[in-house]
């Protein structure tokens, strides 16, 4: 989603006769496109920002965008005192007027208002993603989950309306892209303001629909809002890709209930097999949330279990941190910093052996992959599979590859251009699997 703003404020900007340049050095002008959900992301902007103070003296001025500009608001100009700009995602549509305002001689501008969103429907995104199309449905948060600063800085849930999202994806495909990511802080809550009155699951498959398009994605789900009819829905058609972000926070009902989740483990397992009983395998993915006051070892023991039970394909695990306006910011951060690293590596660690486990039985077989990149080093392709697993692979006829390469993570990046024209990145092709890594498998096309 952050990408996504990203896109949307260049685009904007590009419409308006700006240019994006390279380094910072060429800037006239730096946004910092920023993300508060937990303090160390909050506290990477003010650190980057104090390494740019030599910059400002050159004149160049400096906006704060995002999350981070929203919770803070105008207390950034006393904290960084070389910042002339703030502004919440709410008003990116109004960003080309608060810089005009710059150009004029203003010292300071901000834009902190919770807008109605005429930000949806702006056609002015710069899409930096050369195969990959983010579709924003539905903006905002009102779960208030006891942790969370996202129904603050975002603001309350906006559904955007079937017929404009339907659009944007049927020019998208026109433009050549033939997958895109259908996004929203909680998805599965979608309700078409139109009188057509499409829920999430009506959408899903309309959207699955679009002739041209052969992947959808969505993010994030929340397990409250999660219908039998969005398994259904993704049972029938195989363009809606082999995955869901379901994100449980804690495997412990004690816990999920101090954060207010709003469902109890055994509600959660119950969807878990309702995605089990889909037409084809479904990759489940998840983000969990260790340390949050009061968690017990038996809490985590919980979650452990859990994990076991579900078989996650990936997780995100962070470490609870207390975040200004939740209502948790109240209690106290009761586990110290120690024992929630030691949890999170107790979790990180159950979750590789999972997926490395997981993963080996992929060995042998053959998956379609979207190509992303190639790795002239390695001499291998990247892309990824449908359920977004990330498979590294030979060209037909070239010699194999040892190594899985760790860690590798080319989301977003913009690939190289391909060594020969048989490959490309955005292209799809067959890979048989010959090693499986917890992250990563190798393969050759087959
Ligand atoms: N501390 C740690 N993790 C958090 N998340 C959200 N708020 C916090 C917080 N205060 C995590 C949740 C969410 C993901 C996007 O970030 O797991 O699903
Ligand atoms: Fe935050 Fe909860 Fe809303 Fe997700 S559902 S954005 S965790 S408040």
């Amino acid at each position: 989603m952050n990408v996504h703003d990203s896109e949307r404020v260049a685009g904007t900007l590009v419409a308006h006769g700006y240019a994006a340049v390279e380094t910072m050095q060429e800037a006239g002008l730096i946004l910092f496109n920023t993300c508060s959900i937990r303090d160390k992301a909050a506290q990477k902007v003010f650190d980057r920002l104090a390494n740019t103070k030599a910059l400002a003296k050159q004149g160049k001025q400096f906006g704060v965008l995002g999350c981070v500009a929203q919770a803070e608001g105008e207390a950034i100009f006393q904290r960084a005192p070389h910042v002339s700009l703030v502004a919440g995602s709410a008003s990116y549509p109004k960003l080309p007027e608060l810089i005009a305002q710059l150009e004029a001689g203003e010292r300071r501008v901000s834009g902190l208002g919770e807008a109605a969103d005429e930000a949806f429907e702006t056609e002015l995104t710069r899409r930096d993603h050369p195969f990959r199309a983010f579709v924003t449905m539905i903006e905002g948060c009102d779960k208030h989950c006891a942790y969370c600063v996202v129904p603050y800085t975002r603001g309350k849930e906006r559904s955007r309306t079937s017929a404009g999202i339907l659009r944007e994806v049927a020019q998208l495909v026109e433009l050549g892209y033939t997958e895109v990511q259908l996004l929203g802080q909680n998805v599965n809550s979608y309700h078409d303001p139109s009188p057509a009155g499409f829920d999430f699951a009506v959408l899903l498959a309309a959207v699955g629909e679009v002739p041209g398009l052969r992947r959808v994605r969505y993010t994030t789900s929340h397990p409250r809002d999660f219908t039998p009819s969005i398994v259904e829905a993704m049972g029938r058609n195989p363009v809606l890709c082999d995955h869901v972000h379901l994100p449980v926070q804690s495997g412990s009902n004690a816990v999920l209930r101090q954060m207010r989740r709003g469902y109890t483990r055994e509600r959660y397992l119950e969807i878990i097999a309702a995605i089990r009983r889909c037409a084809r395998p479904l990759a489940v993915t998840t983000d969990i949330i260790v340390g949050f006051p009061g968690e017990t070892d038996a809490d985590l023991e919980q979650t452990l279990e859990l994990m076991r039970e579900v078989r996650y394909s990936g997780a995100f695990i962070f470490k609870y941190s207390p975040r200004p306006h939740t209502e948790a910011q109240a209690w106290e951060d009761s586990i110290p910093d120690a024992v929630k690293t030691e949890r999170l590596m107790v979790l990180q660690r159950r979750q590789q052996e999972l997926q490395l486990a997981e993963n080996q039985a992929f060995v042998g077989q053959t998956i379609e992959i979207m190509v992303e990149a190639f790795h002239p080093k390695l001499g291998q392709w990247a892309g990824r599979s449908s359920s977004n697993r990330v498979v590294n692979f030979v060209a037909a006829g070239a010699a194999p590859s040892a190594s899985v390469p760790a860690g590798l993570n080319i989301l977003g990046q913009a690939p190289p251009p391909p060594p020969s024209g048989t490959l490309a990145p955005g292209a799809y092709c067959q890979v048989l699997i010959e090693k499986a890594g917890p992250n990563s498998f190798v393969g050759r096309q087959a």
